[in-house]
């Protein structure tokens, strides 16, 4: 267990973050569903990890119709899932671990049930500007031809007010008017509320998507060239637009300012970048001075983590530092599937990827466990994506599968039914790794502590990519990794590795060589 002094929370330049979708991590009351009390019982398998704060997904009052990122009242707790004392409680356990707390803030927009959006539907005046309404055009049709992140139309009739409202997700989120100061005024309270509870930092949601061109013009067909770039799977007709006008357009940029503002110098923020051709370039403009402390995108997780994808990161970031790099989170399928063969080895190797990446990590619940993505019937699946393309859609719903921290029964998560249905392998759970030394739980925690205790400054210092080796120079460590299938010639031996190397390391591993 870590010892790390409780006083000093001061942020590392590059730092582990523990993501906790907290439905799927522990739940204490027996009902299926994870709770923050479940969080703060198991709070310290973040601080063993070696990671230096906890993300937690949405835990605020909300319908569920997107997995929480569909808010009702930004500053309360679901009561499935606790209190507003549960969560003192949990910000008090985390700063006893050495832990700093980092929460989502889901500000692009609301849940259709938030009593804004009710009281904006009914015209009430001071509401009314509160999110998008356009009227229609002449024959009725949607005021422009901009989609949802998800595929569909992102305008959505609403018959009292006899006008369409905007939605960049499904016709349940709809988009907050982020240029109105009466919305940023209650964003700043809504920040300042979750700081002055010992909050220390902030996820920004679909930093993205905030801003919009409010001229509201068509945007134009994506050229060819344009669509290739965006990163994932293309079937979704999103990509058919060169999304100039739907997202951060010119003064897009700049409202991150105001998130820091009202955060707070010494908040860690970083941004969720959703979507676009210009994705790890939008990282670096928005994680500049005054803006974010780091942006992520969805490039390499959905390239299957290859040499290419890594290289191409950061050929294109204007400094690596600033990229939050990742492989799993709840909104992708468990990445041993796309990334690797679902081995151990596979799971090691991309484990010394992420624990040597030259800027803050994001790791996700369960991935240090190896877990490869569980199939679920459709009757199981709620999560909106999924079920539109239904079975092809990206399986966001199995990684929200919960965490098996022991064997048998419900895996210690729940002593009632879990809201997923549970079919982890045996041997995965916590408890049994943890007395194997030769799991992959037990390298996730050497991997990341020899990051934080030994590797020094992790700025690099120079790289280079050699088909599929990729190689990292830092002030203090020198990293190669090997993402092909071949074995490579190596001098010396690594003072650490994803597997025992001796003069040659084998396909898919990595080694660490300290100064
Ligand atoms: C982000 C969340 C995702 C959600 C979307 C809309 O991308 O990570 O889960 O569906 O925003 O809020």
């Amino acid at each position: 267990m870590t010892d790390r002094p409780s006083s000093d929370r001061r942020w590392p330049d590059a730092p582990v973050i523990y993501q906790i979708y907290p439905r799927s991590f522990r739940d204490t009351t027996g009902s299926g569903i994870g709770d923050l009390n479940g969080i703060v019982e198991k709070l310290h398998h973040a601080a063993d990890l070696g990671a230096d704060a906890v993300w937690l997904s949405p835990f605020y009052p909300s319908p569920w119709d997107d997995g929480g990122y569909d808010v009702a009242d930004h500053m309360a707790v679901h009561p499935a899932l606790g209190t507003m004392q549960d969560f003192d409680q949990l910000v008090a356990r985390a700063h006893d671990l050495g832990l700093r707390v980092i929460i989502d803030q889901v500000f692009n927009h609301t849940s259709t049930d938030a009593p804004w959006f009710k009281r904006s539907v009914a015209g009430d005046p001071v509401y009314s500007d509160y999110y998008v309404w356009a009227n229609p055009k002449p024959d009725g049709t949607q005021p422009n031809n901009w989609l949802s992140q998800f595929g569909p139309p992102a305008w959505t009739w609403n018959h009292i007010r006899q006008q369409y409202y905007f939605h960049n997700f499904t016709s349940k989120q709809p988009s907050l008017n982020l240029r109105n100061p009466d919305v940023q005024a209650e964003l700043r309270t809504i920040m300042r509320f979750w700081r002055d509870r010992g909050v220390d930092g902030f996820r920004i949601d679909a930093v993205t998507s905030l801003l919009f061109d409010p001229s509201l013009k068509d945007n134009p067909v994506a050229a060819p060239e344009v669509r290739d770039k965006v990163s994932g799977e293309n079937f979704v007709p999103y990509t058919y637009q060169d999304h100039v006008h739907d997202l951060l357009p010119g003064d897009g940029i700049d409202f991150v300012s105001n998130l820091r503002e009202w955060a707070g110098e010494d908040a860690f923020i970083i941004g969720e970048v959703t979507s676009g051709n210009q994705s790890i370039e939008l990282c670096s403009r928005l994680a500049t001075d005054g803006g974010l402390d780091a942006a992520y995108a969805t490039d390499l997780p959905e390239s299957g983590a290859t040499a290419q994808a890594y290289a191409d990161i950061l050929t294109r970031a204007d400094a690596p530092g600033q990229i939050g790099w990742w492989l799993s989170s709840h909104d992708q399928p468990r990445h041993l599937g796309k990334a690797g063969d679902g081995s151990a080895h596979d799971a090691k190797f991309l484990a010394l990827v992420l624990a040597t990446a030259p800027g803050t990590v994001l790791l996700y619940q369960g991935e240090e466990l190896g877990l490869t993505q569980p199939e679920l019937p459709r009757a199981a699946v709620t999560d909106p994506l999924d079920l539109l393309y239904w079975p092809d859609g990206p399986g966001r719903e199995g990684a929200r599968v919960p965490i098996p921290w022991a064997e048998g029964g419900n895996r210690a998560f729940t002593t009632g039914t879990p809201w997923l249905p549970m079919t982890w392998p045996e041997g995965a759970s916590v408890a049994v790794q943890h007395i194997d030394e030769g799991s992959v739980l037990r390298f996730y925690r050497a991997a990341f502590a020899l990051r934080r205790d030994r590797m020094g400054d992790l700025t690099l210092s120079d790289w280079s990519r050699d088909g599929q080796i990729i190689r990292l120079t830092y002030p203090d460590a020198r990293v190669v990794l090997n993402f092909g299938p071949e074995a490579a010639s190596i001098d010396g031996t690594p003072d650490f590795a994803s597997v025992p190397m001796d003069g040659e390391m084998p396909g898919r591993s990595a080694g660490i060589w300290l100064r």
